[in-house]
């Protein structure tokens, strides 16, 4: 499939996704919510992509929201068939995508731009980043998964004021929420998460697998964390990464995971 509005770039291990539609500070539309959901659902069953990384073109915005031109409209029924599918199509699936997938935040992350980075596993900013839920101000609320992510990662107290306020916090004040992971220079925010990516491809990608299950099992009301805990950790001892792994350990040598 040929993309329009995204840019998607893979090597050495890693698929470097960038949303394309900086005159519109990248704001998701429906195609361009098609095209993330496209990539990241090939990305999942491509051996030769270990990590993703999800980035905005341009110096000024990661996501700065859902495209508002496209919702501007509807009622009450095409409310709610908008956040349902945004959340089936890019936001649930980004988070339980079997391979690590960060954000990297290099302008504004706001509305549907932050819902986004929450689905991400990991989150890096750059030290220009703004992050905010401003649908209040628009007459709606976070309906791409934000009242229930954000409270999770920052607390429910921050997450109600970043709520109400509709106000944006800067990426300094993101990390120190825990909101984000990292804050760097915008030149380096790339290759931080390259970096990171590198770290992270130096363990058995089954096991990551089976870590990002066990750890998103444990936010859900339907299932329980520690069983599928103990199922996950049962589940590595049949891969040959675990194989590899002990043996690499035991014979003084470094791993070759293949993910099996
Ligand atoms: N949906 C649709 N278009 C958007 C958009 C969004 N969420 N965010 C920005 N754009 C468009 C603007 O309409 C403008 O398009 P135009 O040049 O055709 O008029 C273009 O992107 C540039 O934005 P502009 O507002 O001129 O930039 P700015 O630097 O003055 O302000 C923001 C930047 C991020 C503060 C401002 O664009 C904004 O508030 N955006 C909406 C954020 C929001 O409410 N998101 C949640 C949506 S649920």
């Amino acid at each position: 499939m040929s993309y329009k509005n995204i840019i998607s770039v893979k090597q050495d291990g890693v698929c470097l996704l960038t949303i394309n539609r900086p005159d519109k500070l990248n704001a998701l539309n429906k195609e361009t919510i098609a095209e993330i959901s496209h990539c990241v659902s090939t990305c999942g069953t491509n051996d030769e992509v270990k990590v993703i990384i999800i980035t905005g073109s341009g110096e000024k915005a990661f996501v700065a929201g859902a495209d508002i031109s496209e919702f501007a409209h509807f009622d009450k029924e095409n409310g709610k068939k908008l956040s349902a599918e945004g959340h089936e199509k890019l936001f649930d699936l980004v988070e339980n995508t079997s391979k690590p997938v960060i954000a990297a935040i290099n302008g504004f992350a706001l509305g549907g731009g932050l819902e986004l980075a929450m689905s991400c596993h990991i989150r890096y900013a750059s030290e220009n980043a703004k992050l905010g839920l401003p649908e209040v101000s628009l007459g709606v609320i976070p309906g791409y998964g934000g009242t229930q992510r954000l409270p999770r990662l920052v607390g429910k107290g921050r997450a109600m004021e970043m709520i109400f306020t509709g106000g944006m916090i800067t990426a300094a004040e993101a990390a120190q929420y825990g909101l984000v992971n990292k804050v760097v220079p915008q030149t380096e925010l790339i290759s931080a998460c390259m970096e990171l990516a590198q770290k992270i491809m130096r363990n058995s990608p089954s096991a990551i697998a089976q870590a990002i299950r066990a750890v998103n099992a444990g936010y859900r009301h339907d299932i329980n964390g520690f069983e599928v805990e103990i199922e996950s950790f049962g589940n590595c001892f049949d891969s040959a990464d675990f194989k590899e792994g002990t043996t690499a350990f035991l014979e003084k040598r470094k791993p070759q995971f293949t993910g099996k």
